[in-house]
């Protein structure tokens, strides 16, 4: 079920909320204590006030939860307890099918109170435990007490710190099966838990509609819940996708990768995953479990001792971006790494120049992990390519590495990046590989002089419009964008996951 938090400071701006997000939410959890002093008074109205609008009885149609959640619960409510409590009473009383009370009411007279006239009322008990900065070890015990045997519905909200949490709190989900609970990881390590409610045994997922303020730091919108990540088809057999990094909350991979299983009607789903430790990270990954992954910053290079075996353009770039699962009966069992930095970069190459880059003089500016793919790509094509880079130490490195791998009759020469390093014989296509252009700043060679004849390939694409792309078209240049890179490496992996994914 999707729970939409009504976050508005009035009674009013929530039912408009609520109004407009009916086709995506199952449920809603009014939050009370983010309510102004004067609309608390009002809430008794509300229930019959959502039923007016929706035009239909609230029930079980679009049951309502009452909260009030204190500032040391990570909520907003700062006045006397009591007043709290005659808030949580007065929801009870109004009709709200679902009220929750914090652990800690269990223990005080007024607190037991207050459930016991829940009890009688027939409205259910969320008993809940909010840690805002934490996780606390004993996952498991906890959702077990919460749940009183049953009697209650067990609510843990914790923050996971690490992707090691995550794995701790899909431990603790799996362990508690048979408890009837609501278990939400908050913040950029928990987001896995909103997407994948069902797997982690919750049963719902809150979402805060964009631009309201966020209930609790990591939420996602109901309409990308439903529409991106086609939240209510998710079942057992999904198969799981994802892309690994840090950060990751931008990457546009989960746009491109889950459009195209939804357009295909894959029953695959491709979530972000923030890792700080990629060990946890395959842990995560054999348990929930995931079928296929790509890599980005800064990972590429980490993952390779986990792969049982990895392509020649892995191999020859020393990272690797993209890696499947193997299928059962394969050997070596395991993670088949891929770069498809290669081809994702020669297919765009090929498409501007009409041709293979075969026989061409290619300068590459740049060393670094991608220089090494797109050097590659080029020798095994058979092209002539002249390394320069800031430290010539590094493009010597990446010439002596790579050399014995040319395979297609190219051949690799090294020089410094510098206004006196002579690139003719070099000047067909000239690749810029390094970060220099990232964010719209910078020119890593500003005193190249373009004679317009040169195909001028730019592979950052954040954005794509680079001071030195920009430089080069001015001069006549044909170009190409890192942009149409992005969008082939990305059409190479999904071809990987798509033959994973099930129909
Ligand atoms: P990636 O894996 O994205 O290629 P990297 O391995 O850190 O990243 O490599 C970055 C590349 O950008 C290197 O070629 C680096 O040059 P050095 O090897 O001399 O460091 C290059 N680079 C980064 N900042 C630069 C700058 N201001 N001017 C020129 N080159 C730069």
């Amino acid at each position: 079920m999707i729970c939409l938090e009504l976050t508005g400071a009035t009674l009013r701006e929530n039912l408009t909320l609520l109004q407009s997000h009916t086709n995506f939410v199952n449920m809603a959890e009014l939050r009370i204590d983010l309510l102004t002093t004067d609309e608390r008074a009002a809430i008794a109205g509300f229930p019959g006030q959502v039923e007016q609008a929706l035009g239909r009885p609230l029930g079980r149609a679009l049951p309502l939860i009452c909260t009030v959640r204190r500032a040391s619960d990570g909520g907003s409510y700062v006045a006397s307890e009591s007043e709290r409590l005659r808030l949580l009473e007065e929801g009870i009383t109004a009709g709200f099918a679902y009220v929750d009370l914090e652990s800690d009411l269990r223990e005080s007279p007024a607190g037991k109170a207050v459930g016991e006239h829940a009890r009688v009322t027939g409205c259910e008990i969320i008993r809940s435990i909010y840690d805002p900065v934490g996780q606390p070890a004993d996952a498991e015990a906890i959702v077990r007490r919460l749940s009183d045997d049953g009697r209650e519905i067990a609510r843990l909200t914790v923050t996971p710190r690490t992707t090691a949490d995550l794995v701790v709190l899909l431990e603790a989900a799996d362990r508690t099966r048979d408890v009837r609970k609501i278990l939400i990881g908050t913040g950029p390590y928990g987001f896995p838990t909103r997407i994948l409610s069902r797997r982690f045994g919750s049963m719902l997922t809150c979402v805060s509609a964009p631009g309201t303020e966020q209930a609790a730091p990591g939420h996602i919108g109901p309409v990308d819940l439903t529409t991106l990540y086609r939240f209510r088809d998710i079942t057992p057999d999904t198969r799981l996708f994802g892309i690994i990094g840090s950060p990751i909350a931008h990457s546009r991979s989960p746009q491109y990768h889950n459009r195209r299983f939804a357009a295909d009607q894959l029953n695959a789903r491709y979530l972000p995953i923030l890792v700080d430790d990629v060990q946890a990270f395959f842990n995560l990954a054999d348990r929930l479990p995931f079928h296929g992954v790509s890599v980005t910053m800064p990972h590429k290079e980490a993952v390779l001792p986990f792969l049982a075996d990895v392509d020649a353009g892995t191999t020859a770039a020393g990272s690797c971006n993209t890696f499947v699962r193997r299928m059962p009966g394969a050997a070596p069992p395991g993670w088949f790494g891929v770069n498809t930095d290669v081809p994702g970069f020669l297919a765009p190459l090929r498409e501007a120049l009409g041709e293979n880059p075969g026989g061409l003089g290619v300068t590459v500016i740049g060393a670094g992990g991608a220089a090494r793919a797109v050097v590659y790509a080029l020798v095994q094509e058979g092209a002539r390519v002249l390394v320069v880079n800031r430290s010539v130490d590094r493009a010597a490195g990446l010439v002596s590495d790579l050399q014995p791998l040319g395979s297609g009759g190219g051949a690799i020469a090294s020089a410094s990046l510098a206004p006196d390093t002579d690139l003719n014989g070099y000047r067909d296509v000239i690749v810029q590989t390094t970060s220099v252009g990232m964010h719209g700043v910078g020119d890593p060679a500003p005193w190249l002089r373009f004679d317009g004849t040169e195909l001028v390939y730019d592979i950052v694409y954040t954005p794509p419009e680079t001071p030195f792309i920009v430089r080069a078209r001015s001069a006549g240049c044909r170009t190409v964008t890192g942009d149409r890179m992005f969008d082939a490496q990305a059409d190479a992996q999904y071809r990987l996951f798509s033959r994973l994914a099930v129909s």
